[in-house]
């Protein structure tokens, strides 16, 4: 059956004390919407709808990032969680199936558990999620008899008998999407808040002879995000859960507690993570690689049997082959490294290609910016470039080349020849003794004076 997503993500977030809209703010190297919006995912939804309104354009602008197909509606002004809903259902009057509503704020739902409520609505036209809350603060209630879900109350409108429940609204609740656009149109706001609230469609479900039924989930995956504390520990809880999985899937991590890692962030196999390690966006790294200590990457791929670090950078764009040896204090940028190719020591390599087994002296770099425009650098294969060889592009240098230490390479260099682009070595013969003893008697002159 088809699914629809709506995403309520209009809140101002106030107590992140913030220019940034909440949703923007981000775990794991990625907005908080983001996490939503992979959730929502995994159930290959027809239609995502993010429903905005404080920083509308630039949260619009991370939902189609995320997502091109991504459709957004503006709520202005904020009425409440069933006024936003509201909002998504002229874009999705057509839709059939049903529809979860999700929480840009909250990134951590399981897919499993939206599975879970999917199935529960064969059983209930409302189907809510729930969790037992360690300390059910200010969260709705949900008042339940049996199988049944009755209502959900709010905090604020709560009898304090009603205030003793632990079972709470996590915020996802799952329906058809027609019956569920035509409950909200019911809602009314007569309530402490004066808010149109999503929770009042179980009442009004029931009055119409609908059931309503809870899934219960892990208090851990409802957790939102309202301050930077929360912030915080979004971040230790999901890198917590990404180390986990990491050593499930069989990579070693040395120290698991000091390597972070991104959303998005793939490794494979038998790879070895070294300590102190931190993956940016968008970095894959294939079975048996090895990332040494204090590296720090992203937007790169490092195929098998290749070796990084310790402290080297692979920024976005570095493509390393198999068997390619990145050492320390080196740094690749929007290069591709083919098989073998090695760069040891003190490197900057951007804006290049250096072809198979390609050896690169220690203090090389590819002086690939002239201050308005950045220009490539090709290196052939099997090439050497000895150390400290400036390379200043674009330039090229073919295939089994040599260029001589120090050298500062202005231009192509044939396959196979050697480049020498450096002062000639003058030696002269006893010169160093008399300079040291002119030297030596100025100091001693001006110690007296
Ligand atoms: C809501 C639920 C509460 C639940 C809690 C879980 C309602 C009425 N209450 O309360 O039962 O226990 O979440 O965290 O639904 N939003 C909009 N437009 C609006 C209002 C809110 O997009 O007009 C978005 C917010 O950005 C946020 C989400 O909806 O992502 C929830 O809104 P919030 O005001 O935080 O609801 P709570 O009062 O926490
Ligand atoms: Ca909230």
């Amino acid at each position: 059956m088809p699914v629809s997503l709506i995403v309520l993500a209009a809140g101002m977030g106030t107590r992140m004390n913030s220019d940034l809209p909440k949703v923007l703010h981000k775990v794991a190297a990625a907005p908080l919407l983001h996490h939503a919006l992979q959730v929502g995912a995994s159930l290959a939804p027809e239609k995502v709808v993010v429903v905005t309104g404080h920083g509308a354009e630039e949260v619009a602008r991370a939902a189609r990032d995320y997502d091109e197909a991504t459709v957004t509606v503006l709520q202005e002004p904020q009425l409440g969680t069933a006024h936003a809903v509201g909002q998504a259902a002229p874009l999705l009057a057509d839709a059939a199936g049903d529809a979860i509503v999700l929480y840009g704020d909250t990134p951590f739902i399981r897919p499993e558990t939206l599975e879970a409520m999917l199935a529960a609505r064969s059983a209930h036209a409302v189907v809510v999620l729930g969790f037992h809350a360690a300390n059910p603060g200010r969260y709705g209630r949900l008042l339940t008899q049996g199988n049944d879900l009755l209502a959900i109350r709010e905090f604020k409108d709560a009898t304090d008998e009603e205030r003793l429940i632990t079972l709470c609204n996590s915020g996802v609740i799952c329906a058809d999407a027609k019956t569920l656009f035509s409950l909200v149109a019911d809602v009314g706001n007569a309530n402490a808040s004066g808010e149109y609230y999503l929770t009042d469609i179980v009442e009004l479900a029931r009055a119409r002879g609908l059931s309503a039924g809870v899934v219960i989930c892990e208090e851990a995956e409802t957790m939102g995000i309202n301050t930077r504390t929360e912030l915080a520990a979004a971040e230790a809880a999901f890198q917590a859960r990404a180390r986990a999985e990491a050593l499930d899937n069989g990579v070693t991590l040395t120290a698991p507690e000091t390597v972070f890692f991104a959303l998005d962030t793939h490794i494979g196999r038998d790879a070895i993570i070294g300590p102190n390690v931190l993956f940016g966006p968008g970095v894959t790294i294939e079975s048996g690689a090895e990332i040494k200590g204090f590296c720090h990457l992203e937007g790169c791929h490092v195929s098998r049997g290749a070796d990084v670090g310790p402290f080297a950078r692979l920024r976005p764009g570095a493509e390393l082959a198999e068997d390619v040896h990145v050492g320390n204090f080196v740094e690749i940028k929007n290069a591709i490294l083919d098989e073998g190719v090695k760069v040891g020591h003190l490197t900057y390599i951007g804006d290049a290609d250096v072809g198979e087994f390609t050896n690169i002296g220690a203090g090389t770099v590819t002086c690939n910016y002239d201050g308005v425009m950045k220009h490539r650098t090709r290196i052939g294969k099997r090439a050497f470039i000895g150390s400290d060889t400036m390379l200043v592009a674009p330039v090229s240098i073919g295939d089994g080349a040599l260029t001589a230490s120090g050298s500062v390479i202005t231009e192509d260099v044939p396959a196979e020849a050697v480049a020498l682009a450096r002062a000639k070595q003058v030696n002269k013969v006893g010169l160093a003794t008399k300079l040291f003893e002119r030297l030596r008697a100025i100091k001693a002159s001006k110690g007296k004076s």
